[in-house]
């Protein structure tokens, strides 16, 4: 007899598709360790169902000025109602998670901010680092993100691209939701 493989269903909510990235890499990595692995992206209307079913339900949101987007932030709300938060899992993407010791619930400010404004207690939470592209911002965003960079210590040059997201670390987040929902009762 075959036994169920177990299940995470992945919603993200993705601006400019750093997000996006980072949940499709975890599914990969997630589907490489025999759990089922789907992707959801929230920035489609109405809000979709929400999997039950799933041994995991995982949120992951891009933070713009300092809050995570409005479509994760409507999805929690929803989730709640359905999935108890031992079952719920969030990552945050954003750049303050660049830096050492800004990857946990504790170390990361939006993280923190949203498990107490919340009250949500998941069974895992997670920052990781996203990407910061100044030439695909329009001038305001652009100009309000260089402010933020001098005044966090990171690069102002307007032609500034750079990919801050650790992948090594992404593979170990999904080693880690992999033992949650595989660990035998
Ligand atoms: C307009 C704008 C505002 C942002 N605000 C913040 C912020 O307040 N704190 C932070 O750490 N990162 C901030 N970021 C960085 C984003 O979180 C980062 O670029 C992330 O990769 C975006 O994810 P996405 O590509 O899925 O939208 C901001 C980015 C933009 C473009």
């Amino acid at each position: 007899m075959t036994s169920k493989r177990p299940k995470i269903a992945l919603y993200y909510a993705s601006h400019d598709g750093q997000t996006r990235k980072i949940a499709d890499r975890l599914a990969a990595h997630l589907g490489a360790r025999d759990i089922d692995a789907s992707t959801t992206d929230l920035s489609t209307s109405p809000i979709p169902t929400i999997d039950t079913e799933a041994d995991l339900v995982l949120l992951a949101s891009a933070i713009r000025y300092g809050f995570h987007l409005p479509a994760a932030r409507r999805f929690l709300g929803r989730l709640r109602t359905e999935v108890p938060d031992g079952r719920i899992a969030v990552v945050s993407v954003n750049l303050t998670a660049r830096k050492p010791g800004r990857q946990t619930a504790e170390g990361n400010v939006y993280l923190r901010n949203w498990l107490k404004r919340t009250g949500l207690r998941p069974a895992f939470a997670a920052a990781v680092a996203g990407k910061l592209d100044y030439p695909a911002y329009r001038w305001f965003d652009r100009t309000m993100m260089r402010a933020i960079m001098t005044i966090s210590g990171g690069p102002t040059d307007p032609s500034t691209v750079i990919e801050y997201t650790d992948w090594a670390a992404v593979e170990s987040l999904a080693a880690e939701l992999a033992a949650l929902v595989s660990a035998t009762p």
